[in-house]
């Protein structure tokens, strides 16, 4: 009889907790598919005591993770604690180093340490795998890597943190505001207390940096990606949108060009038909476009401890099988820095927004601004009429350069008629 995977599981949290409790459940399609059975032979949290909604009898508890990485009997570590730094960080570098395969759902480890992690992977012949790190259920990382590795990828582009697609949902179908919409999030369970690294695009930019290196066979780059959150969107924009036949979402994308590669995190407007827009609530979404495949489509639910336990539980049957990708798709030592391209010399059709007072001229002046920086329009829309009273102005331009949009808006924002900052937000077509 083949020997079992043992492995040890370190945190047990939201994630940790789901996973011991699939491992348990599953065990024995688990063992079908891996041709041996997963035991679990060893887990690690802080807290002995805490009730984590399963059995902890009979698993054997082992109070310092990092001693997990010296026992010769444990073949994969688990990295389910969490953070860049500390703990986790030690955890997989010692487990790797001591020749053991790890599994982790740890985007932020793995956007800030990806490359060095995998060429101590490749260093010592182990497997680093990442399914769960990023957009939960979906399986988007095997996809670009294996599903796809006939084709080159031209643009991934998705809706990868659930938090800010439940809050942009929930203003445009109640109308309420963000800061409204997030308290709500909060009590329900969805948002942190700390909301910051959801709404300010982090989160989606850990993950859009390691499905970059994923498609585009380059080094993790995190500090490239153009971060933009969505504490600014307002149910003013989302009803225009609408009114546009557009919608609202915050999308990472990462797109080869001419001038490098693209990564960018930001409140995007996509035509409402896009597959994309049907991503709503909690829900993720992730498109590849392939040149052979064309455009694959990924949706599901990209958090929670059910949702990525799945993936840690895909990866684990891919090492009991003895299944070896780079954790990139190709060897660590083989990936090329990313050459960056300028969010500023991006070229696409923008959304313009300006509240301004009411009286004759005003759209003269901001016409003219517009003209001599090359920017031209696609539509104006001016709903409300209100003499002398600040009115929302909402401008959509033809494809333009970033660069030559932004000296306009900020020839806009100096008139003084214009009231409050321009709202700007670009519009993709995918
Ligand atoms: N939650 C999600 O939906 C989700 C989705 C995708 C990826 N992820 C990633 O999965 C990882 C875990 O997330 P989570 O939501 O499960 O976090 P969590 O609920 O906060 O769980 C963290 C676990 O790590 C343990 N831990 C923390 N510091 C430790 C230390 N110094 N030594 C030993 N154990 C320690 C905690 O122990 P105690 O329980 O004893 O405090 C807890 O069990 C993170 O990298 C996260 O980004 C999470």
């Amino acid at each position: 009889m083949t020997k079992p995977l043992n492995i040890a599981v370190a945190g047990l949290g939201n994630v940790g907790a789901k996973v011991v409790t699939l491992i348990q459940q599953q065990a024995e399609i688990l063992e079908q598919r891996s041709g041996r059975a997963i035991n679990i032979a060893a887990v690690s949290a802080r807290n002995p005591s805490l009730d984590r909604g399963f059995d902890l009898t009979g698993l054997r508890w082992v109070s310092d993770p990092l001693a997990l990485a010296a026992e010769p009997e444990i073949d994969v570590v688990v990295e389910l604690i969490g953070g860049s730094e500390g703990p986790a960080r030690h955890l997989v570098e010692r487990a790797l180093s001591a020749g053991k395969h790890v599994v982790t759902a740890n985007k932020a480890l793995l956007a800030h340490h990806g490359t060095a992690l995998a060429e101590m992977a490749d260093r010592h012949g182990c497997v680093l795998a990442f399914e769960a790190a990023v957009a939960g259920a979906l399986p988007i990382i095997k996809s670009l890597r294996e599903g796809l590795a006939g084709n080159r990828v031209r643009e991934v582009h998705g809706i990868l943190n659930g938090t800010c697609n439940y809050i942009l949902t929930e203003m445009r179908e109640t109308g309420r505001s963000f800061a409204e919409v997030l308290s709500e999030a909060q009590k329900l369970g969805y948002a942190e207390a700390d909301p910051s690294f959801d709404v300010d695009g982090v989160d989606s930019a850990h993950k859009l940096a390691i499905l970059t290196a994923v498609t585009f066979g380059c080094a993790v780059n995190f500090a490239a990606v153009h971060v933009e959150g969505i504490r600014h969107i307002s149910p003013l924009d989302i009803a225009y949108a609408s009114e546009l036949g557009l919608r609202i979402k915050l999308l990472g994308i990462a797109r080869r060009t001419d001038r490098g590669i693209e990564q960018r995190v930001h409140p995007c407007l996509v035509p409402q038909q896009a597959p994309i827009a049907a991503a709503e609530g909690v829900f993720n979404a992730v498109v590849a476009d392939g040149d052979f495949a064309d455009k694959v489509l990924l949706v599901g639910r990209g958090a929670g401890g059910g949702p990525t336990a799945s993936a840690v539980a895909a990866d684990l049957v891919d090492i009991a099988r003895g299944r070896r990708t780079p954790p990139f798709g190709i060897p660590a030592s083989a990936l090329e820095p990313l050459r960056p391209a300028a969010i500023a010399d991006r070229v696409g059709a923008y959304y313009l927004r300006l509240m301004v007072v009411d009286r004759p001229g005003v759209i003269a002046d901001v016409s003219a601004a517009l003209r001599d920086h090359a920017v031209s329009l696609e539509s104006v829309l001016q709903r409300a009429r209100s003499p002398d009273q600040p009115v929302p102005v909402v401008l959509t331009t033809h494809e333009t350069r970033e660069a030559d949009l932004m000296g306009a808006v900020s020839r806009i924002a100096a008139l003084a008629a214009v009231v409050e900052t321009p709202r700007v937000i670009r519009i993709e077509q995918f």
